[in-house]
């Protein structure tokens, strides 16, 4: 099979996550007899440097000629003045809307030889936890009406929550296949004992529920679900929400798992090219230091092998490798929680996940 990818780097730790990732990727695919190439574009701080823009069209372009895209993060403190429109993170969703990616799919599951670094107690892991956040990622309140208006108080700044029927019913669908290949449970989140938007969402998701009897439907409002998530997070196996809860539940998700360097994710749409990404940001604290965990952007190409090119050997084959590393105690400055001894540089646990291939 070709494989031609996109490669979106971005700023901070992107370039060394996304060097890690693609070499992964290269020897998987030489492993399986594959033929990959990899296609650069500018995107983020490092493109309003370089182009003036954080989302240039050659980089759409570029993305929408690929089988696929991956991706590293975007911005840093060097662009945190610059106005809204034109803030690396612009780019970021710019690209997701340009592409169609509509639906996006965090897992979060606790890796045992992880237990240590994740914040909750043995009680409350329990048995441990994998779940799957499906996340809506073009629509409701990163892409409604904004602007400035004269309020009661004087000037204020607004944002617009809005929600289609056909957007809802578009990610409830994927979550509900999503939990049919699962255990069969999908707990929806919302905010609808206030937003109007959320008893859209709500009654449009009751709906579909009616065409999934196997699958075993709830809802909850989101601060209750921020908080069960740490009070027993086996209880969900997918999750699926808007734009923004999605956003900030996928960060608790992560963390409770250890680090929020694990977390990969895919951005799909209707055709098979996605995008994927780490879910961790640029970390400009510590880029260019060679200290980031490669893992999430590594398994964020083995979702890529997965779902756009349906190469279910090889992307089991990358997520067993980085199993096996694990398992042998190697670990990243991230992953040490109350551990003791050195950590692993990126290039270093690059190294171990590649000779584990
Ligand atoms: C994420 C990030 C982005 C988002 C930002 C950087 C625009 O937080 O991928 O979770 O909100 O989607
Ligand atoms: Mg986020």
């Amino acid at each position: 099979m070709e494989l031609n990818i996109a490669l979106l780097k971005g700023d901070g730790i992107g370039p060394e996550i996304v060097d890690s990732a693609a070499a992964v990727l290269e020897k998987t695919a030489g492993i399986y007899g594959h033929k990959i190439s990899f296609a650069p574009y500018p995107i983020g701080g490092c493109a309003i440097d370089e182009r003036g823009t954080p989302l240039p069209q050659e980089t759409v372009e570029g993305c929408l000629a690929s089988d696929s895209v991956l991706l590293g993060a975007v911005g840093g403190p060097k662009w945190d003045g610059l106005a809204g429109d034109v803030r690396p993170e612009k780019a970021l969703l710019g690209i997701r809307s340009a592409l169609g990616l509509y639906t996006n799919l965090r897992p979060a599951k606790l890796y045992p030889a992880l237990r240590s670094a994740s914040p909750l107690k043995d009680g409350i892991v329990g048995e441990g936890f994998d779940l799957l956040i499906v996340r809506e990622l073009t629509g409701g309140i990163y892409f409604g009406d904004r602007g400035y208006r004269e309020g009661k108080y004087g000037t204020e700044a607004f944002d617009t929550e809005a929600y289609s029927v056909t957007e809802i019913e578009r990610i409830g669908r994927v979550a509900f296949e999503a939990a049919m290949k699962r255990s069969k449970r999908l707990c929806s989140i919302d905010k609808a004992n206030v937003l109007e938007s959320s008893r859209l969402w709500r009654k449009t998701m009751h709906g579909l529920s009616e065409q999934y009897p196997d699958v075993q439907y709830s809802d909850m409002f989101v601060d209750n679900a921020a908080m069960q998530l740490v009070r027993d997070p086996g209880q969900f196996d997918v999750i699926v929400t808007s734009n923004m809860f999605g956003d900030i539940l996928s960060d608790e998700a992560s963390q409770i798992t250890g680090s929020i360097g694990m977390l990969a994710s895919a951005s799909l749409g209707a055709s098979k090219r996605g995008l994927y990404e780490p879910i961790h940001g640029s970390a400009p604290d510590i880029a260019g230091q060679n200290k980031a965990n490669p893992i999430a952007a590594i398994l964020s190409g083995a979702m890529m092998l997965r779902y756009s090119f349906n190469l279910i050997r090889e992307a089991e084959a990358i997520e067993e490798a980085v199993n096996k590393v694990l398992d042998a105690g190697f670990r990243t400055a991230d992953l040490m929680g109350t551990e003791k001894g050195v950590p692993l540089t990126c290039t270093e646990m690059t190294e171990k996940i590649l000779e584990a291939i």
